[in-house]
């Protein structure tokens, strides 16, 4: 089974809303963990709309599992990266307009830059992810940059599976298995995520060697209902079920 990595943006979207104290995405952390997260992933961005750097320092101290830090290429983010040391750190396309990371890193036309980017991280001990479109030019830019994983962009899958006609959604999760399967005998460990909820995680997770899937906004939008402990359990249920 994949592993669960859960991103609590949006605990801290809630917490902006009023721009107070509460919720806190440290504590939510704690109990994903408890409940048997592997990982816990969060996006700082450049608008700061949601995560705040003060999120992320003190999550690097109390997160025992594994912490995964989305940024944009920088050199703002770099430096902050740097500094607080995460255990890895994704790259992916920011623009401030957009309500969540729209397309994947355009690694093809980056290239350069994204290479430097993730020597210097590599340097420090962080691993580096690129959040790619499964796209085959993307691969292998992807490998050339030295990066070790990359996460394949599910969102064009979970939007044919949840909106789509007919059998587009499978049309997307081949595409999904073929670039995943191409990825891994480049050398590329590979995670996925994007859009991914109850509904539709299950043929995802069972594209064979797949590292981890990043899911956000389903699991904090259940556990606004339910429990972050119920939300978080019932998505591993799902998972060990495509063991
Ligand atoms: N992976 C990446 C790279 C993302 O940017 C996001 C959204 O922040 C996710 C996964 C999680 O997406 P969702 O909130 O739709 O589960």
């Amino acid at each position: 089974m994949p592993k669960l990595g859960v991103n609590i943006d949006h605990v801290a979207t809630i917490r902006e809303a009023r721009k107070v104290r509460e919720p806190d995405p440290i504590a939510a952390a704690t109990i994903c963990e408890l409940a048997g997260a592997h990982g816990i992933t969060v996006h700082l961005r450049e608008d700061r709309r949601h995560m705040q750097e003060r999120d992320v320092r003190l999550l690097r101290q109390t997160v025992t599992t594994h912490l995964n830090l989305e940024m944009a290429a920088t050199p703002e983010m770099l430096q902050f990266a740097i500094d607080v040391l995460p255990d890895m750190v994704t790259l992916v396309p920011e623009k401030r307009e957009e309500l969540t990371t729209e397309g994947g890193l355009d690694v093809v036309a980056r290239s350069e830059d994204i290479t430097k980017v993730v020597s210097s991280l590599r340097k420090h001990d962080v691993a580096v992810s690129l959040f790619i479109d499964p796209d085959l030019h993307q691969i292998k830019a992807a490998v050339r940059t030295g990066a070790s994983f990359i996460e394949l962009h599910t969102g064009s899958y979970a939007s044919a599976y949840d909106f789509g006609e007919g059998n587009e959604w499978e049309e997307e999760l081949v595409k999904l298995d073929n670039m995943a399967q191409v990825a891994q005998r480049s050398g590329l460990l590979v995670n996925a995520g994007h859009g991914l909820n109850y509904r539709n995680v299950g043929p995802v997770a069972e594209i064979k060697g797949l590292w981890e899937l990043n899911i956000g906004h389903a699991i904090v939008g259940r556990a606004v209902l339910v429990g972050f402990d119920r939300a978080v359990r019932d998505m591993l249920d799902l998972l060990r079920e495509k063991r």
